[in-house]
C-alpha cells in the first residue's frame, strides 16, 4: 500500500458511493427483496470470485456503487428504523487510518501506541461512567459486552448463577445465558414506564435458591421504548443478595455526555459491569462497544498466556498485552475512531447531539397525538417513538401496520422500525440523526398516515 494509492482508490470509492447514492435518492432503495438480489447480483457479473481479478478500480466501482444503491442509509432522516446511527465523518477517516494501520490489540508489537490509546478511552469513560479506576475493553458491540459481563460474573465465585433481566431486556442476555451454560433468563415484568418492577424482583430473589448468586442484567435504555431500568434501587437489591449488576447502557449510555439528561443515568456508577455502545448514541461507524468493569481484577477469568503474544519477560518490563480482557485474539483498533471523536467533539459537542435527539423525539410523540390517524404508545423516555396507525375510526389491524411499513420499505420512503408488545404490532421512529429536522418527522408521519389510507383502501 502506498499513499498514493490508497488516495487514487480512496477517490475511487468515495466518487461510487455519491453515485449509489445518488441512484437511490431516498433512505433505501426503491425496490423489492428480489430487485435489491438481481442489482448485485448483476454488479458481481455472477462471479463473485472470478478466475481473472477485474482490477481494483473497477471491482470498488461496480460493487461500491450497488451496495450505496442498494443501502439503508442511516444518514437520511427517514431512516428511522433502528439504532443504526449516522456515522460521523471523522469517524469515518479515522476508521480508515484504523484499516490501513490493521494494528492488532492482541499483543504489544502489533499495537504499540493504539494500546496506549484504548487504555486511555477507557480510563476516560470509566470516569465518565462514575467507576474510576475501572478497566474495560472495545467490543464489537453491546451483544459482546454482555455476553463477557456474564462469562465474568460467572467466574467470579464458584457458586452457581442465575441471570435475571426485564422482560424486555435486550434478547443478547438470554443469547449470552445460554452460550455459557447458565440456564435460562429469568424474566422480570416491567411497570407501566417499562421498567423492570423491582418489588418482583425482591420477592424472585427472596424466593431463589440459598446457593444461587443473582446476576441482574438491568437495561439502561430499552431497545423499543428507551425506559430505564431503576438503577440505585437494583443495586441497593443486589448488593443485598450478594449478587452482581450489569447495566446494559448500549443505548442509553450516551446521555453521559449530556449535561441535561445525565441525571437519568444515575445509579449506573454502582455496577460491577456497564456495556455502553458509541454506534448508537455516540455517531461511530459500527463497531464501537465498550464494556467496562468497576475492578480490574474482575477480567481474571479471560486472563491467557501465549508465548508468542505476551510472554512474561516481555510485560515484565512494560509491553502491555490487552489479549486477557477481549473474547478475540485479532482486535483491530477501533479504538481510534473514538478517541479522535472524543476530542473532537468534546464532552459538549457530543452531549449537544444526544439532546437534540431526544428534544425530536418529544417533538415526534406530539406530532404523533396531532394526526388522529395514529396512536401514541408511549411516551418518549430517549430518542424511540413508538406508536401505531390506527386509522381515521381507530380500527387498523396489526396487519396493517405489518404491510403499511413493508409498503414503505418497498417504495424507498421511509424506514420505520416493527415492534410488538404485548401482542400488537407497533411501529416506531428511532431517532438518532442529530441533524433530522421537525419537518422530517412530520414528512415521515404524513407517509406513515397516507401508507396507512392506502391498505386500508386496497
Ligand atoms: C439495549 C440494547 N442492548 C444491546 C444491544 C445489542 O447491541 P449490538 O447490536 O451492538 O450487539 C442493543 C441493540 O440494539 C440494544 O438496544
Amino acid at each position: 500500500m502506498t499513499d498514493r494509492s490508497l488516495r487514487s482508490l480512496v477517490d475511487t470509492a468515495l466518487a461510487a458511493l455519491a453515485n449509489g447514492r445518488e441512484q437511490r435518492g431516498g433512505p433505501l432503495p426503491a425496490a423489492t427483496p428480489r430487485q435489491v438480489e438481481q442489482t448485485v447480483d448483476a454488479a458481481l457479473g455472477h462471479a463473485t470470485l472470478p478466475a481473472e481479478g477485474i482490477g481494483d478500480e473497477a471491482a470498488l466501482a461496480d460493487l461500491v456503487t450497488a451496495v450505496a444503491a442498494g443501502a439503508a442509509d442511516p444518514t437520511d432522516p427517514a431512516c428511522t428504523g433502528h439504532l443504526h446511527c449516522p456515522p460521523l465523518d471523522v469517524a469515518v477517516a479515522a476508521d480508515l487510518v484504523a484499516s490501513a494501520l490493521n494494528q492488532s490489540l492482541d499483543s504489544w508489537d502489533q499495537a504499540p501506541a493504539a494500546t496506549v490509546l484504548e487504555e486511555r478511552v477507557i480510563e476516560t469513560l470509566g470516569d465518565l461512567a462514575g467507576l474510576p479506576g475501572a478497566a474495560g475493553v472495545i467490543t464489537t458491540g453491546g451483544t459482546a459486552s454482555t455476553y463477557t459481563a456474564l462469562l465474568l460474573a460467572r467466574d467470579a465465585a464458584p457458586s452457581p448463577v442465575r441471570v435475571y433481566s426485564s422482560e424486555i431486556a435486550h434478547f443478547s442476555a438470554d443469547r449470552g445465558a445460554h452460550l455459557l451454560g447458565i440456564g435460562e433468563v429469568v424474566k422480570v415484568p416491567v411497570d407501566e414506564q417499562h421498567r423492570l418492577d423491582v418489588p418482583h424482583l425482591a420477592r424472585l430473589l427472596a424466593d431463589a435458591p440459598a446457593d444461587s448468586r443473582p446476576v441482574v442484567v438491568a437495561t439502561a435504555g430499552t431497545t423499543d421504548f428507551g425506559s430505564i431500568d431503576p438503577l440505585p434501587a437494583l443495586a441497593a437489591l443486589v448488593r443485598t443478595h450478594g449478587g452482581w449488576l450489569h447495566v446494559d447502557a448500549a443505548y442509553g449510555g450516551g446521555l453521559l455526555f449530556s449535561d441535561t439528561h445525565r441525571d437519568l443515568l444515575t445509579g449506573v456508577e454502582l455496577a460491577d459491569t456497564v456495556s455502553l455502545d458509541l454506534h448508537k448514541l455516540g455517531w461511530q461507524p459500527a463497531a464501537a462497544g465498550v464494556l467496562l468493569a468497576r475492578d480490574p481484577a474482575l477480567f481474571e477469568p479471560l486472563a491467557r498466556r501465549a508465548a508468542y503474544l505476551n510472554p512474561v519477560d516481555d510485560e515484565d518490563e512494560g509491553y502491555t498485552s490487552l489479549l486477557g480482557r477481549s473474547l478475540r485474539t485479532t482486535r483491530r483498533a477501533d479504538v481510534l475512531k473514538i478517541a479522535v471523536t472524543l476530542r473532537a467533539l468534546g464532552r459538549r459537542g457530543l452531549g449537544e447531539k444526544v439532546d437534540a435527539c431526544l428534544r425530536l423525539a418529544q417533538y415526534s410523540a406530539a406530532a404523533v397525538r396531532a394526526r388522529v390517524d395514529l396512536e401514541l404508545v408511549a411516551d418518549p423516555v430517549l430518542s424511540t417513538v413508538v406508536f401505531r396507525y390506527a386509522g381515521p375510526d381507530g380500527t387498523a389491524d396489526d396487519q396493517i401496520n405489518g404491510r403499511l411499513r413493508r409498503a414503505l420499505l418497498s417504495s424507498g420512503q421511509a424506514v420505520v422500525g416493527r415492534t410488538e408488545h404485548r401482542g400488537r404490532v407497533l411501529l416506531k421512529l428511532t431517532l438518532l440523526n442529530p441533524d433530522a429536522t421537525e419537518a422530517d418527522v412530520d414528512r415521515v408521519l404524513d407517509l406513515v398516515v397516507a401508507a396507512g389510507r392506502a391498505e386500508l383502501e386496497s
